[in-house]
């Protein structure tokens, strides 16, 4: 392809290995494919309902810039009710998905040059967002021992002048991690001392099975320098909303606004009904929901450390995401995903896809119904590797 046209920040681009995976894998009938982070769930017909009629009672215009005021107010009392937060109602926006909001964060906050510490393994966006806001990003190490959890003195050898934030995904994708509260005030104290912004990623506040979930705007006086980003992706299984939104200080909300509107204008109008709906009354809707995922993570990594050379940690912290250790195989993570692909008709996804401290891990997704989880790992155990 004549690349002649395409911007200059897009040309060292490579396509990680679960790219490839896909193209690898498209003609198998039989695969088992565990790669893929969206829930295999519908959205609850409920939740769904709630959209319609509100769209059939005329939402389907633009809403107020920041999103509508009663969606606004269902996050601030959310937040009250199911973290026990404060969260002031100008401290809010709605926008169009987590990722979406974790650009305009970025835009809204990064200058060039500003480097931003992020935990590896990691969620690939941080470090492209933070990269075309003309940040810089800044790995530290996490490790299996410690079960991935953040080590603020580990993060604080990695901060230099230019530091200007630190990202946290809690729960974890690839990892499943949850970090424990004394993670998060060690983080914050970290802030504290340096005058960093902390990037906290919560889209999977549902899925903590260890510990209670604890948001970051917990932890007393981190709400001034704390940029929460949340959606209805994962907790109402609801990818194809498109709908998320950010709780921060008034004056990055401002500047969020600033760009959302000569971007996008405003989350999509049903997508915020099903909001409200989601934050008011959405949570029986999704108990049985919850429960199957718990189940099939809790029996998958059963399963997996009866297998000779895997490990996983059992019963998983939280996610949908089990963060399988495979060095005992002798194969790296790329040759273990190849052989289980080609051999087992399997699709896991290489640890090292999300950063170097993953080698010699697989993310593999219980994003399928247990049988076939069950399954894909009788035929991984039949490979006797
Ligand atoms: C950690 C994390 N953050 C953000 C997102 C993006 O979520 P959304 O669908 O709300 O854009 C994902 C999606 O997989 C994710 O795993």
């Amino acid at each position: 392809m004549d690349m002649k046209f395409v911007a200059e920040r897009h040309k060292g681009f490579k396509p990680s290995v679960l790219m490839q995976l896909a193209g690898l894998s498209k003609d198998m009938t039989d695969k088992i494919d565990l790669s893929i982070g969206d829930p295999d769930f519908t959205t609850p017909k409920e939740i769904l309902e709630a959209g319609y009629k509100d769209a059939l009672a005329g939402y389907t215009h633009y809403s107020q810039p920041k999103g509508y005021p009663d969606v606004i107010q269902a996050v601030v009392n959310m937040y009250k009710r199911d973290l026990g937060v404060d969260v002031p109602t100008e401290n809010v926006i709605i926008v169009a998905s987590g990722d979406y909001a974790c650009f305009l964060s970025c835009f809204a906050t990064i200058n060039p040059g500003d480097e931003l510490l992020i935990a590896d393994p990691t969620f690939l966006a941080y470090k492209v967002q933070v990269g075309y806001a003309g940040g810089v990003p800044v790995f530290f190490p996490t490790s299996a021992d410690n079960g991935w959890r953040i080590r603020a003195d580990v993060a604080e050898k990695y901060i230099t002048s230019k530091t200007k934030g630190i990202f946290l995904c809690n729960p974890n994708n690839p990892t499943g991690t949850c970090l424990h509260r004394e993670d998060l005030e060690a983080i914050y104290e970290l802030a504290e001392k340096y005058d960093l912004l902390i990037y906290a990623d919560e889209i999977y506040t549902a899925f903590s099975y260890e510990v209670p979930f604890t948001t970051m705007l917990s932890i007393p006086g981190a709400a001034k320098r704390t940029i929460v980003m949340n959606s209805l992706s994962k907790n109402y299984v609801a990818t194809g909303a498109r709908l998320g939104w950010v709780i921060a200080p008034p004056q990055i909300i401002d500047a969020i606004n600033l760009e959302g509107v000569n971007m996008v204008y405003t989350a999509p109008a049903i997508s915020q009904r099903m909001a409200k709906f989601c934050l008011e009354q959405g949570a029986p809707y999704m108990e049985p929901i919850m429960a199957e995922f718990k189940e099939r993570m809790f029996k998958t990594a059963e399963r997996i450390n009866k297998i000779p050379h895997l490990k996983v940690q059992s019963p998983p912290p939280g996610t949908f995401y089990l963060y399988v250790d495979v060095r005992e195989t002798g194969m790296d993570d790329v040759e273990f995903t190849l052989k289980v692909l080609k051999e087992a008709h399997v699709v896991v996804v290489p640890g090292s896809d999300f950063g170097d401290c993953g080698k010699g891990f697989v993310r593999v997704c219980c994003t399928v119904g247990l049988p076939k989880l069950l399954e894909a790992f009788d035929r991984i155990e039949a490979l006797g590797l």
